[in-house]
């Protein structure tokens, strides 16, 4: 109830922020952020617009994939038209293909660029069951799946470039506090839901997918899957962060991935999860070690299945 009456009138937690805050608030006092590049997935509307708009603002290069190039070049246009000196680059990724998230990662590799911030924001919501190309269920490929195997092939240009660079790399994965609404078996229900269209509950099939975004960051953030190179994956160099989304302004909403994105006082902050910009408890499944190295070890099956 008190933390309900908090966020509806926006009390500010330790961090000094609620609710209320705006991007553009959390990121006043940041450092410049011209040495640093982040990719920002989902930037073509919402959540992920407006964080791209403020880290240009703050002065981040943008790589910005999306599956709508006319979208995205839209997204960038504004951008530049508020901020003309920004560096802005759009490419193609449709998360839900996972072909599409390798031949990404394959061109952005060939620009050579560093890579300090990765932010996997975009996501979707569907009533209508659908599944993917590679035989996934749409909205847990889109939100988790792509997302799991960016970020695995963009770790080593990550550890990369914080190494040569000094600056402790980011990856936010933005998940949703309807991720508690999943209980049960998470293998169990993908499978039920993959392979049977009745069965399929959008509701429920968001939560799994979100539930798994958060899951995705507390594994590797602990380096508890054998598959990761340990010794690289280090607590200093790479920062991994969760950031849970109410619903309020585009600005409000876009508040916490900034804060994670940029806060100086997170250095050295890993596998936490936060809302409205302050660290948060996550679900007890959610936190469970157990059921994020099943989901793993499901993850890289899934990911290694030849077509
Ligand atoms: N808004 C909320 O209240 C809320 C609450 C909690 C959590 N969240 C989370 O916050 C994130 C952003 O939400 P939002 O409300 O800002 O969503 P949104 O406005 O619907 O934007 C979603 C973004 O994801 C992109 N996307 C969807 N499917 C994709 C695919 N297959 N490949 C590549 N990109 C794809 C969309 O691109 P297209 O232009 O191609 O469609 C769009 O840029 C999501 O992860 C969502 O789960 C939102």
């Amino acid at each position: 109830m008190l933390e309900t009456i908090g966020y509806l009138i926006g009390t500010a937690g330790a961090s000094g922020f609620s609710s209320k805050s705006t991007a553009e608030q959390v990121t006043d006092l940041c450092p410049d952020l011209r040495p640093i590049t982040a990719i920002i997935t989902g930037a073509t509307s919402g959540i992920g617009a407006e964080t791209a708009r403020v880290l240009a603002k703050r002065g981040a290069r943008l790589v910005l994939p999306a599956r709508s190039f006319k979208a995205a070049e839209e997204t960038k246009g504004r951008i530049l038209a508020e901020f003309p000196g920004s560096e802005i680059i759009v490419m193609g990724l449709d998360l839900s293909k996972l072909d599409s998230v390798r031949r990404f990662v394959a061109e952005f590799e060939s620009l050579n660029l560093p890579l300090n911030l990765l932010i996997n924001n975009a996501g979707k919501f569907s009533y209508d069951h659908g599944v993917t190309e590679d035989g996934i269920e749409m909205t847990f490929a889109t939100n988790y799946l792509g997302h799991f195997l960016l970020t695995k092939l963009l770790l080593k240009k990550m550890i990369e470039t914080a190494k040569t660079s000094g600056v402790q790399g980011r990856i936010v994965n933005v998940s949703s506090s309807i991720h508690t609404w999943f209980s049960g078996d998470m293998i169990h229900y993908l499978t039920l839901i993959t392979k049977n269209k009745s069965e399929y509950d959008g509701t429920r099939a968001y939560a799994l997918s979100k539930l798994a975004n958060e899951m995705e960051a507390n594994v590797t953030a602990n380096c508890v899957h054998p598959g990761i190179v340990r010794t690289r994956l280090t607590r200093d160099h790479l920062v991994f962060f969760l950031a849970s989304k109410l619903l309020k302004t585009i600005t409000q909403a876009a508040a916490t991935s900034c804060y994670v994105a940029t806060d100086p006082r997170l250095e050295n902050v890993n596998g936490k999860y936060f809302s409205d910009c302050n660290e948060a408890s996550a679900s007890k499944l959610g936190s469970s070690s157990a059921e994020a190295a099943r989901l793993w070890a499901a993850s890289e099956t899934m990911v290694s299945k030849p077509r």
